[in-house]
């Protein structure tokens, strides 16, 4: 099928080439000059394991191109694919979806033939029934039709979770739109992907439920990991004896310096705005806890690492392994890692920050940290490391060598990432979130 992706960001460019691989003829849009083209040149604008290849292998096929003109991306288009961010608004906790009106009024005004426009951003519900009315009334010419499909992409496993999914959801409101859908995603569809028919508002509720529910459930592990700390528990072995119980399960119940990125905080703030508005804001308060729980852990970092340089930052030098909001990503969006370096900085320590792939991104967020290209430099002479995103290059770290590069052999791990009795095996002391004291 023909297609047009508007937006390549994360999730349009990933999309544009996981349509482009089940064969069909896409066409990507964006505004930012330097994006188009970098990925026309192959090339990719953000780290993403196995997209670099991904993307040689569909431009070789000639089924992918990147372009500047929405004209030309719609064109002969049958289905539009509007992938375009939705950050918070300043000062406010609600998304900005003027990009997502604006892409869904250029594809009504230049599309030159029937076609389906499917909504894959994170909106607020109500978004895509507004837009669905809108869409048809500026397009007389050709029958144009909205739906949403979201995405549930992680960054790092961006690629399998959109050629894998767990699932699809199609919100529709027509059979031309649902069997559309079933014939973009068929070879999906045919290996088994269980999927979805919804209402429109019902499939915009699936996306920002699932985020919610994801953030409850790490914040529930973060406040566990609170009440740990007073009573000198230990949440990673609470974690462990939950998540064998199949109604809890152990994903994503990792307690740590809790969650960051583009997706969880903004979405969480996001969908409490829209309760508001919707005059169910006592549904959503909890949420309001589940972002003060996360945010108290990076509190708690930065007073656990203060004790451990002996009460003040001045003239201490803290390493701080870890830029990116998790592993496997570049992205700093709203990053734990780089908020713990940016605030124990502020406070007159020497922040040493490492990153494997996030260095550059961080540098252009906070431009006054110190940043090294090995996480050994990053280390040298420290008086304390924090760990802070737990990347297998840091817990594959051999503690007995490395204490002869810092000054103090004295771990912070925030993410519960590294073998603690391995380490303090090998005279190091460590003191990881939620697990009690100072041991070593
Ligand atoms: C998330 C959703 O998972 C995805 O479905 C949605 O489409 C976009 O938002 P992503 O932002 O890539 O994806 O990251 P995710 O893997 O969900 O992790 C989010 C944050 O939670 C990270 O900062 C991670 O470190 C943290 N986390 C995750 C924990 O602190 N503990 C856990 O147990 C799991």
């Amino acid at each position: 099928m023909k297609m047009s992706v508007i937006g390549t960001g994360y999730l349009g460019a990933v999309h544009a080439a996981c349509m482009a691989h089940i064969g069909h003829e896409v066409v990507a849009y964006d505004t930012d000059a330097a994006k188009i083209a970098t990925l026309s040149t192959g090339a990719s604008p953000f780290y993403e394991p196995g997209f670099d290849e991904l993307l040689a292998e569909v431009l070789a096929t000639g089924r992918l191109r990147f372009t500047q003109s929405v004209q030309e991306a719609v064109t002969g288009a049958s289905v539009h694919f509007v992938c375009v961010g939705t950050p918070q608004l300043a000062g406010s906790d609600a998304a900005n979806i003027a990009y997502v009106d604006s892409a869904f009024r250029s594809v009504a005004a230049h599309a030159d033939c029937d076609g389906l426009v499917v909504g894959k951003s994170t909106v607020p519900v109500g978004t895509a029934q507004r837009l669905a009315a809108e869409v048809a009334e500026t397009s007389s010419e050709h029958r144009l039709e909205v739906a949403w499909n979201p995405e549930f992409l992680r960054e790092g496993k961006a690629i399998e979770d959109t050629l894998a999914p767990d699932r699809l959801v199609f919100g529709v409101t027509s059979e031309y739109a649902e069997k559309t859908l079933q014939e973009v995603y068929g070879s999906i569809i045919e290996a088994g992907t269980p999927h979805l028919t919804a209402d429109l508002p019902t499939s915009e509720l699936v996306k920002v439920a699932a985020n919610a529910f994801l953030a409850t459930k790490i914040s529930f592990i973060n406040a566990m990991a609170e009440v740990c700390e007073i009573v000198d528990a230990d949440v990673v072995t609470l974690s462990r004896a939950l998540g064998y119980d199949d109604r809890i399960g152990k994903r994503f119940l990792n307690a740590g310096l809790g969650f960051g990125g583009g997706c969880l905080p903004k979405d969480i703030r996001a969908f409490s705005a829209r309760a508001g508005e919707l005059g169910a804001s006592d549904a959503l308060r909890f949420l309001h806890e589940v972002d003060k729980i996360n945010l108290r852990r990076r509190e708690k970092a930065v007073a656990v690492a203060r004790a451990l340089v002996g009460g003040d930052f001045l003239g201490k030098s803290i390493a701080v392994l870890g830029a990116a909001f998790k592993p496997n990503s570049d992205d700093v969006r709203d990053s734990p890692a780089l908020n713990v370096a940016a605030a124990m900085h502020l406070k007159g320590a020497d922040v040493r920050v490492h990153d494997p792939k996030a260095i550059e991104n961080a540098k252009a967020r906070f431009p006054t940290l110190g940043y090294f290209d090995s996480a050994e430099e990053a280390c040298r002479n420290a008086d304390l490391i924090v760990l802070a995103t737990e990347w297998d290059e840091y817990c594959n770290i051999d503690p007995a060598s490395f204490r002869s590069v810092v000054k103090q052999a004295r771990l912070l791990d925030t993410r519960n990432a590294i073998d603690r009795d391995y380490w303090t095996g090998a005279g190091w002391q460590v003191y990881s979130l939620g697990r009690g004291g100072l041991t070593g």
